[in-house]
């Protein structure tokens, strides 16, 4: 197993699993590559790959949110450049001001740049995010510092985030997780009450799986997660 993060390896992290640095912004650390029969589970990251903020003024113009780097400060710079308003056109089309967009392009190459490296395996996105049908129109930019919510200052002292766009990264399956686990059989149910007394060993282990599973399920908690699946076929398959 390896964990790939922009912060030192966490001390007494089992020693089976090994620790790569990753560069920060939208890289991946270079010997991440050629990866072969893999599971990559990307949880979290692509909501901290940094992506262009815009914001529509008043004449319906969508203009890059420019931030003091100190303060946090914002002001409107220049309208988005090509290729964001490309995305924006094709993905978050919008003329009312006021209105927030996250354009989602960096994600996508990001995500796009993971795929590349996976030569054969399973890649899962797993994110707070949206789709089309739910784009956040008050935009969802925020920062945590020490697991808590703080101001998005760029500094370096908080990680500052923003929810994806799951459907646009190339992907064969977008879900909630909710609906992903689901699929594959978690259903947070109960045992029934008479294995208590026939096992209550038995009924003490469903319940505690039936209450971590009824978690990882919760709409309003870990259920509320987007999954985005892609499957990468081996090259020389016989
Ligand atoms: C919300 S945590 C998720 C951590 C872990 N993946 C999990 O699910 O428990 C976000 C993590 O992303 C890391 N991070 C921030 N920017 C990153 C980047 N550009 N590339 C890789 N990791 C980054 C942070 O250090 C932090 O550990």
């Amino acid at each position: 197993m390896v964990a790939v993060d922009v912060v030192d390896r966490p001390e007494g992290l089992d020693d089976r699993v090994e620790w790569i640095r990753s560069p920060g912004g939208s890289g991946l650390p270079p010997e991440l590559t050629g990866l072969r029969d893999a599971l990559v589970i990307a949880h979290e990251w692509l909501d901290v790959v940094p992506c262009t903020v815009a914001e529509v003024d008043a004449d319906g113009t969508a203009r890059e949110v420019l931030v003091d780097p100190t303060t946090g400060a914002e002001s409107l710079g220049a309208p988005l450049g090509a290729a964001d308003h490309r995305w924006a056109t094709a993905h978050w089309p919008t003329t009312a001001p006021g209105d927030r967009l996250e354009i989602g392009r960096s994600r996508d190459e990001a995500w796009a740049d993971l795929v590349s490296r996976v030569d054969s395996g399973t890649l899962v996105a797993v994110d707070y995010g949206h789709t089309a049908a739910s784009r956040p129109s008050a935009g969802t930019l925020t920062a945590y510092a020490g697991g808590r919510l703080t101001v998005p200052v760029p500094d370096g002292s908080c990680d500052v985030t923003a929810h994806v766009a799951m459907d646009t990264l190339d992907a064969d399956d977008v879900r909630t997780q909710r609906e992903a686990l689901r699929a594959l059989g978690l259903t947070g149910a109960t045992p029934p009450h008479a294995l208590a007394s026939t096992d209550p060993l038995a009924y003490v282990a469903a319940l505690g799986r039936a209450g971590a599973e009824a978690r990882l399920l919760d709409r309003d908690g870990f259920g509320g997660f987007w999954w985005a699946v892609k499957r990468v076929r081996g090259h020389d398959v016989a």
